[in-house]
């Protein structure tokens, strides 16, 4: 059997795609599996590299140009007896777009389906699910870049009538903290709703809170498994790109250090969230949980951050999977959904 590893990406976090990526390659178990990688680069060319029975050496690598791989019309992945992994983050491959290509080409896939993909990358559509499932989430308001270009003074109203400064400003489908930032008065507001409407369309406002965010990882197709919270733990008040990703200046906590009912409360609200998005796979779900142990769930990310320092494979690492392992069950998990789908269009041919 083959995977292929298809990473990179028309997106602001290709980086950490190939960052996962070379983690990931790692940990395959070559014995049983071949990689073929096949790389999409920055501006959206589809290169199809070498097939692997091993890792390889640097991350550099990864990044496949015309000399080292080949250009393939995009999309032109087909083979038999393979599964596609798509470590994707952010628009175009974290967003169903990916998922629905492949579904188009009747291949199994490693992770979520289209809807959950599509609605989880959005943080409106996510918020509309959630407000519908009573999973407690923090106030909001959608800015529609036509009402924000006709009559800017009617999106500062409808922003501040419900919510109080800070607030945060956020593009609707985005990543890694990417065009979101914090506005402390209208001036910064005006400027940060202009900052994200250069990544989409959609925009929302959110009231900004004070709190520690915690995180529940989800393993699972109909038996659906959480662990314990972690926390990452913050020493910049905005857990924003450069922290995440570039200083280090956030650590985790694994298991979070907080009460024992909020890890089942966070679980259960994971879970929940999980179901009603129609998760497969895996999913990262994110918190807020404040000084009265309040908790709101902020996003679900349907393809998290997936190096061994990440927060997903650590949290599985403390409930005794180890990243290998997690791989494989993953791989698992996306053949047997392939498998019940195909069944259920044979019952209706
Ligand atoms: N409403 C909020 N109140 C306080 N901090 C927030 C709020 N929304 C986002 N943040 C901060 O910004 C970071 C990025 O926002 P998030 O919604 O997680 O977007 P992304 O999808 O880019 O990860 C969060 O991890 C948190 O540190
Ligand atoms: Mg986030």
């Amino acid at each position: 059997m083959k995977i292929i590893a298809l990473y990179g990406g028309k997106s602001a976090e290709h980086d950490i795609s190939v960052l996962s990526t070379f983690s990931m390659l790692k940990s395959f178990y070559y014995d049983y599996y071949n990689v073929q990688l096949v790389y999409i680069s920055k501006s959206g060319e589809w290169f199809k590299g070498p097939l692997l029975t091993a890792a390889p050496a640097t991350q550099e690598e990864l990044y496949l140009t015309a000399e080292t791989g080949e250009l393939i019309p995009t999309g032109a992945i087909k083979e038999e007896d393979a599964i596609v992994f798509p470590i994707l983050h952010g628009p175009n491959g974290e967003d169903g777009t990916i998922q629905g290509l492949l579904e188009v080409l009747d291949m199994p896939y490693v992770g979520a389906g289209v809807l959950a993909s599509a609605c989880g990358m959005d943080k409106i559509m996510s918020k509309y699910i959630l407000q519908q499932q009573d999973i407690p989430q923090v106030p909001y308001a959608p800015v529609s870049k036509m009402l924000w270009q006709e009559n800017a003074e009617a999106v500062f109203e409808q922003c501040e009538g419900t919510l109080v400064y800070p607030m945060f400003v956020k593009p609707a489908n985005m990543g890694s903290s990417v065009g979101v930032s914090k506005a402390t008065n209208r001036e910064e507001l005006a400027a940060a709703i202009q900052e994200a409407f250069k990544y989409d369309q959609r925009v929302v406002v959110e009231q900004g809170i004070e709190a520690r965010e915690i995180e529940i990882a989800v393993l699972g197709n109909e038996e659906v498994r959480t662990t314990l919270a972690g926390e990452v733990v913050k020493t910049v008040d905005f857990y924003d790109y450069e922290s995440k990703y570039l200083d280090n200046s956030a650590t985790l906590q694994i298991p979070a250090d907080i009460p024992a009912e909020v890890h089942e409360k966070a679980r259960e609200y994971a879970k929940k969230a999980y179901l009603a998005f129609d998760g497969s796979g895996l999913t990262r779900c994110d918190f807020f949980l404040t000084s009265n142990n309040d908790l709101f769930l902020n996003e679900v990310n349907t393809m998290p951050g997936f190096t061994p320092f990440s927060m997903y494979p650590l949290l599985w690492e403390n409930m005794g999977i180890k990243y290998g392992d997690l791989i494989e069950e993953l791989i698992q998990l996306g053949l047997m959904r392939h498998k019940q789908r195909a069944n259920l269009s044979l019952d209706h041919a």
